[in-house]
């Protein structure tokens, strides 16, 4: 199973237990921080001062798994092992939607982290900058940024968009965040009236979208050949011809 969400209180019920608390806490958050699968962990006083909220999430439900056994041997829980627990285990559900002008740093240490170069994060900022960042997604689950995609301005012999680049964190691959942020982005472009988009990629991958290496063939592009591939959002049938031309800030991509 994949992401993994722990939420809840935990409840003290004597000065004992919340002093117990207070000692071990720190070290207990700092320990589970620096596990990899760890992708947030907040537990945090609420007004009460006996009650502390407990919001915690995993890459999967390994890394989870993980966490709740190297704990059990840890001071924390021989502490805190009889304190009321009121928490529930969930399937992390990320949500997929449009960027927001908050959401820009975290874009951009997405793309450096994913791609293990600054290039495609560059690019991102740079064609958000000169506006031709048309659609750009995030997969956010709580405070824990998960993937990116950008679809930005095409000239084309169609309404169209390119798509590029598509990043998500490493631990949490494989789980379809990258599958849910192209379909999102494609589905907010067709809203929007775009007829096409373009993208470079594997045919293996980019397959299950829709993408058609044959409907870009005869297309004039610097990325032209076997990578090239082109979607049909109206599957009305679009032009074949013509040159599709990507926005300046690609340029610069080596
Ligand atoms: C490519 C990437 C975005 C996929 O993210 P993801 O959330 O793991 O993808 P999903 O879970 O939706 O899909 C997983 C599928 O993608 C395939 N896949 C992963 N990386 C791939 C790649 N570089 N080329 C082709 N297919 C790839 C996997 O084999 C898997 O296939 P399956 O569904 O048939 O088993 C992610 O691996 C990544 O960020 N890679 C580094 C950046 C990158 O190369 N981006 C793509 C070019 S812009």
């Amino acid at each position: 199973m994949g992401l993994t969400t722990l939420s809840g209180h935990l409840i003290c019920i004597s000065a004992a237990e919340r002093a117990a608390v207070l000692a071990h806490l720190p070290d207990h958050i700092r320990q589970t921080m620096r596990e990899p699968g760890c992708l947030y962990f907040d537990v945090a006083q609420s007004t009460d001062p006996m009650v502390w909220s407990v919001n915690e999430a995993f890459a999967t439900r390994a890394d989870f798994k993980a966490h709740q056994a190297r704990t059990a041997s840890s001071p924390w829980a021989s502490a805190t092992m009889g304190i009321r627990r009121d928490y529930a285990v969930e399937r992390g559900n990320p949500e997929v939607r449009p960027e927001s002008p908050s959401d820009t740093g975290a874009a951009y240490l997405l793309n450096r982290d994913a791609f293990g170069r600054n290039d495609e994060a560059d690019l991102v900022n740079a064609l958000r900058a000169s506006g031709d960042l048309i659609l750009s997604m995030v997969a956010v689950l709580g405070r824990a940024y998960l993937g990116h995609a950008g679809f930005s301005a095409l000239e084309a012999p169609f309404h169209g968009l390119a798509l590029a680049p598509v990043a998500v964190r490493a631990n949490v691959r494989g789980q379809g965040i990258a599958d849910r942020l192209i379909r999102s982005g494609i589905s907010l472009a067709r809203d929007q009236g775009y007829e096409g988009i373009v993208v470079l990629g594997d045919p293996a991958y980019y397959a299950r979208f829709g993408f058609s290496v044959a409907a870009a063939r005869d297309f004039t592009s610097p990325y032209a050949g076997p990578h090239l591939m082109v979607l049909d959002l109206k599957r009305a049938g679009l032009p074949t011809t013509g040159t599709l031309t990507y926005a300046p800030a690609f340029d610069a991509l080596g």
